[in-house]
């Protein structure tokens, strides 16, 4: 045990009570323990590279080039994405993909290139290989947007798992985005970035990396173009990112470098190549769709760790409606199990659940359940005797159930690796849904055991189905998020098949996004906080999340009423938009910091609902688009560097830029505007990008502006959807798609497209059909006149 081992023991003993942390000094024994015995030691390694070429073959939409020592594939395929894998890895398993793999593009040729080298050749892309193995990415121009040095591996001298290493080049004007939740960002700096899913243990600031996401997704943005770029390999890792610089004319420009280095695995990788919006259409046509969340998940959620019982969350409930503030769902947390169990309701605090969870539905607001991985072993508890029965639970290399600690003691996990656990596991949210619940938060799924020195984890050499194909651990903890949200959202597709699931994970994987979202976890209460909220949401939409936010107010403490505002502010304009605490955290409703902030609270709260069907229509544009709701300033113009640079501003969409405020003490803050005109949404007053305005913003409002032309679909004051529409610039047009809401099942949603435009003097919308144009059919109100 290491100081910091010491520092994090004495913290677990805190966190959990004695009898836990005691648990918990035991179990990070018995893991230490088992690794030694199940992991069988690092043996001699015999070191490697591709060496020189020695030919290739064409195959469909590319080919295989050899070297003395290595083969490389490539495969440009349909939709434009290109696959590479050394060594003969192939596309196929991965957790990450949607369906099956798109097929090879047929036009895409393999070329001979000069000093021996080849190249593959296709509409969008080329990717030249050297002689000696190095890879590069190119535009159809010939400009390198990527370049891989040859790969190196490690391998053991008696067989296993090969160690690699690849190092990469971009330009020196690239920056990094991605890489998972990383609350540094969004914008990537120079360090090391481990890929292993984490919980920080309490709460989380700026500082603390890796989270609990992670993911080997990059999103590089430079002047010759953006490309994403995907190692799709779920083994632990390390990304070094080094930031390039420019020789400011003298011709001696620094590339930025990128260095994956990973346990083991395949080593392969898609790259897009294009705008970013062709970037994330192409990662969401290669791991699936975003999951649509309910209309109602776009609303504002109440949560918090320790609610007390049944009587507490109807006082809350009733003091939202009392004071006219708009609720749409509270979330119970692991109190109101029974002893912690999942599945299962302490009757004594909640007596009388599915009829709360009628009586709030009738006042409009849905009951979320928690639900953690970790079952508690011990006979009797029903879960826990029926994934005996069936062979649920994660074994040691010995055969033996890995035990771990988590809230309710002892436990075991299941292994959402294997079908027919995901299967089982599936059915339990029948009980669920019996209670009343309508959606579901699936926590400490990286997964977590308390330990009171090492990894909070599995064992790494715990064994895992991974599909009937086994391994262990190192392989399956990545994906061992994303496979219970799977198992949680297909069981719920059974269950209720007339309803979309809505379901949030702390923890998942490249993919995640099929099966629902996520939300910050346990973001410490702090304008660093604030800061980090943002980020994580800006990065995992850049890594094809597009649902989440942070834990308004902060997961720990006391903020002060200026913190909880600006929070609550930042909140309404994220898709989730959810106040939490933990157990001994000051109060979050927002009638308990004054009555300023409840005034001001209030207009928020009213905003978002006033915004709700622009928030239904990213949703839907997000599912057929991959485009996240929350993007970076720079979504529309990469080739912007002060954009690039810019991480306290977002888009919402294509019509609204939002700048909160990150600040304390802030009453005006210094906002850039991509080009085009912007109207200040409560002055109206226009302003020409690209460029920085000052705006006041006093903690009555969060500057927000609409682009001119935008045609934005609001709630008008019948509850009917209406249109805002901001002028175009004279001469200009705009417009804006809007999805009316078709509920929360799987009705075809109709994606309306209206275009607005000066005409004899005054602005004009239509909607644009088959037939030509057609007057809309809701109410239009122009602004910016
Ligand atoms: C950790 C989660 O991140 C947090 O949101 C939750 O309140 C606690 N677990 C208790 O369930």
């Amino acid at each position: 045990m290491n100081g910091r081992d010491l520092v994090r023991a004495v913290r677990a003993v805190g966190l959990v009570g004695a009898v836990q942390g005691l648990r918990a000094v035991r179990y990070a024994w018995r893991r230490r323990r088992a690794d030694a015995v199940g992991l069988r030691r690092r043996r001699p390694e015999r070191a490697r590279v591709p060496g020189a070429v020695t030919g290739a073959e064409p195959a469909p939409g590319g080919g295989v080039v050899r070297f003395a020592r290595s083969r490389l594939r490539i495969t440009v395929t349909v939709t434009g994405a290109v696959f590479w894998g050394w060594d003969g890895a192939d596309p196929e398993p991965s957790y990450a993909l949607g369906g099956p793999c798109p097929g090879p593009d047929p036009r895409a040729v393999l070329e001979p290139d000069k000093d021996g080298g080849w190249r593959v050749v296709s509409e969008r892309v080329t990717v030249v290989v050297s002689r000696h193995g190095e890879v590069a990415v190119c535009t159809p121009g010939g400009v390198v947007l990527r370049r891989d040095l040859p790969p190196r591996w490690w391998e053991p001298v008696e067989g296993g798992e090969a160690r690699w290493v690849l190092r990469s080049e971009v330009a020196a004007d690239a920056r990094f985005f991605g890489l998972g939740g990383r609350a540094a960002g969004p914008r990537l700096r120079d360090g090391a970035y481990r890929l292993w899913n984490t919980d920080p243990g309490g709460s989380f600031g700026p500082g603390d990396d890796p989270l609990y996401i992670t993911m080997p997704v990059q999103m590089v943005v430079a002047d010759a173009g953006t490309h994403l770029v995907f190692h799709d390999n779920s083994w632990d890792g390390t990304v070094t990112l080094s930031e390039g610089a420019e020789g400011a004319g003298s011709g001696h420009d620094r590339a930025g470098t990128c260095e994956v280095r990973v346990e083991g695995g395949p080593l392969r990788c898609w790259v897009m190549v294009g705008t970013p919006a062709r970037v994330l259409r192409a990662w969401a046509s290669l791991t699936g769709a975003p999951a649509l969340p309910p209309s109602w998940a776009l609303g504002h959620h109440h949560a918090r760790w320790g609610f007390g019982g049944e009587r507490e969350v109807r006082r809350i409930v009733a003091g939202y409606r009392e004071r006219g503030l708009p609720l749409d769902a509270v979330h119970l947390d692991i109190e109101h199990f029974d002893a912690f169990q999942a599945f299962t309701v302490d009757r004594e605090t909640y007596p009388g659940l599915p009829g709360l969870a009628e009586d709030l539905r009738r006042d409009g607001v849905r009951l979320v359940s928690i639900v953690d991985p970790g079952v508690k072993a011990s006979a009797g508890n029903a879960v826990y005797d029926a994934g005996e029965s069936v062979d649920a639970f994660v074994r040691d290399a010995a055969g033996r159930p890995v035990r771990g600690v988590v809230w309710p003691g002892e436990s075991v996990y299941p292994d959402f690796t294997a079908r027919g656990v995901r299967k089982w596991w599936g059915g339990l949210y029948e009980e669920r849904l019996a209670q009343g619940f309508a959606g579901f938060w699936h926590d400490m799924n990286e997964p977590v055991s308390f330990a009171a020195f090492g990894d909070p984890t599995l064992p790494r050499s715990a064994r895992h189905s991974l599909e009937g194909r086994g391994g262990d651990h190192r392989e399956a903890h990545n994906v061992y998020g994303l496979c219970m949200a799977r198992a949680g959202y297909e069981g719920l597709r059974e269950l209720r098949p007339q309803e979309r699931p809505f379901l949030f994970s702390r923890s998942g994987w490249a993919g995640m996004q099929r099966y629902g979202g996520t939300w910050s976890g346990d973001v410490a209460t702090g304008w660093p906080g604030l800061r980090a909220s943002l980020s994580l949401v800006l990065g995992l939409g850049l890594c094809g999340v597009p649902y989440s936010g942070p834990d308004v107010g902060g997961f720990d403490g006391d903020p002060s009423p200026e913190l909880f505002l600006r929070w609550f502010q930042l909140g309404a304009y994220l898709p989730l938009f959810r106040t939490h605490a933990a157990l001994r955290a000051g109060r979050r409703e927002p009638w308990e910091f004054g009555e300023e902030v409840l005034g001001h609270a209030r207009v928020v709260l009213v905003e978002r609902r006033r915004l709700l069907p622009y928030f239904v229509t990213l949703a839907h544009l997000a599912r057929r688009t991959g485009a996240p709701y929350v993007r970076p300033v720079w979504w529309g113009s990469p080739e912007d560097r002060a954009l690039r640079d810019c991480e306290d501003a977002f888009l919402l969409g294509d019509s609204l830029l939002v700048a909160p405020v990150l600040e304390p003490g802030a009453v005006r803050r210094a906002v850039r505007l991509p080009r085009g005109r912007w109207y200040d949404v409560v002055s109206g007053k226009a302003y020409d990008g690209p460029g920085q305005v000052l705006l006041d913003a006093p903690l009555s409002r969060v500057p927000v502006f609409a682009r001119a032309g935008a045609v934005i679909p609001v709630r008008g004051a019948d509850g009917g959807l209406s249109l805002e529409v901001w002028a175009p610039a004279k001469g200009r047009t705009g417009g804006g798609l809007v999805v009316p809401d078709a509920g929360d099942g799987w009705e075809a949603a109709e994606v309306q497209r209206y275009v607005s435009r000066w005409r004899a003097g005054r602005v004009v919308v239509e909607r644009e059909t088959g037939g030509g144009p057609v007057e809309p059919a809701y109410p239009v109100r122009i602004r910016g006149l």
